[in-house]
């Protein structure tokens, strides 16, 4: 029996749909050397993502962290600081790409469910003068994973961007989940990224494409990144076989994110029951429980859920993630339900 797999949206794998796209493009013969532009696919889905980011360009990447390095990389210098929230993937998880590779210093701010407040923001902008890093950046994730599937709604985005461009701060989204943002809010995901410099999107988390991400942003923003791409080993060939489910995802895959909010929903319901238990009405398709006084922690959850068929990561300390995706049905959800409430009951005090 196969595993009903809460650990992340990118264990999503790819629909028929997107197979049948890569083998309509190879019949078609419109694959071609990227790393010359020559791509017919590649350049459909680049001109497709821009125009859905309300962006002037956009490019293929190979993964959420490689096109955050890259915005990062293209639009500071190095020994420049990057205000970052303080649990966002680009300060976190990203294996100190930002400094190992861009020579950047991150400066972590505490955020108010994953947002940092234009007032914070302020108070983490260096002085003009030499002793300090020169703060020239800063990170919105919107949703936030770590906040729990948090959406950062325009308002706040633009009150952000506002300070920031007073500043003369550069704003990169990581939007690795900004459709379940707009989604969320049933607003078109342009509308998210409006008066930002750069954004990120990923389409292998719960778009379900196999592989990549897209970043976007102003044509001397895109012209930068496409060098600091093939430094990075980013530069592919025939790349259309991953932009033709790329395609698919940004056009077809994005409606049906309300699926796995609502089942998210539904999981919270059930879990809510549960006295003791502290848990957040969630946003978007994340999930996260906080045992409080109950004598069990993540990695023990982990153990005693898979042992019921159902996976979740164990490494999130007092705290356990869920995450609902396109493979994650209503019964998938109900029978978690039931079995993180038949474990939780065994481990009360
Ligand atoms: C918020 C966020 N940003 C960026 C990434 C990085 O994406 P990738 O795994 O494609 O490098 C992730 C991946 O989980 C993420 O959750």
């Amino acid at each position: 029996m196969p595993y009903i797999d809460l650990r992340s949206d990118t264990v999503t794998k790819p629909t028929d749909e997107m197979i049948e796209a890569i083998v309509r493009a190879h019949k078609e013969d419109r694959f071609g050397d990227d790393v010359s532009g020559e791509d017919e696919i590649v350049n459909e889905l680049q001109e497709k993502a821009a125009r859905i980011l309300g962006k002037e360009a956009a490019l293929l990447v190979t993964s959420g962290t490689q096109g955050n390095v890259i915005s990062l990389l293209a639009q500071t210098n190095r020994g420049d600081e990057v205000v970052v929230e303080e649990m966002s993937h680009t300060f976190l998880f990203e294996g100190g790409a930002m400094s190992s590779l861009g020579g950047l210093f991150p400066k972590p701010v505490k955020g108010v469910r994953g947002y940092i407040k234009p007032e914070a923001l302020l108070s983490a902008i260096s002085a003009d003068d030499a002793h300090y890093a020169k703060t020239a950046m800063v990170v919105i994730e919107n949703t936030h994973n770590y906040a729990g599937g948090i959406i950062i709604t325009p308002e706040k985005v633009n009150n952000l961007v506002t300070t920031a461009h007073e500043n003369g701060l550069k704003v990169h989204v990581d939007g690795a989940r900004l459709f379940n943002a707009a989604v969320g809010l049933q607003i078109p995901p342009k509308d998210l990224v409006k008066n930002v410099d750069s954004v990120q999107i990923c389409l292998s988390k719960g778009l379900s494409a196999p592989v990549g991400s897209i970043i976007a942003g102003t044509e001397e923003f895109i012209y930068k990144s496409h060098r600091f791409r093939k430094k990075l080993g980013g530069g592919m060939r025939q790349a259309g076989i991953i932009a033709a489910p790329g395609i698919i995802a940004i056009e077809k895959m994005v409606d049906r994110l309300k699926e796995d909010h609502e089942n998210t929903q539904y999981l919270y319901e059930r879990l809510s029951q549960v006295k003791g238990l502290e848990i957040e009405k969630p946003d978007t398709n994340i999930l996260f429980i906080e045992y409080g006084d109950f004598k069990i922690n993540a990695e023990k959850m982990a153990q005693e859920l898979k042992k019921r068929g159902i996976l979740v990561y164990g490494e999130y300390g007092t705290r356990t993630r869920f995450v609902c995706h396109r493979m994650i049905s209503r019964d998938d959800v109900t029978t978690a339900a039931d079995a993180v409430i038949e474990i939780l009951t065994s481990h009360t005090q």
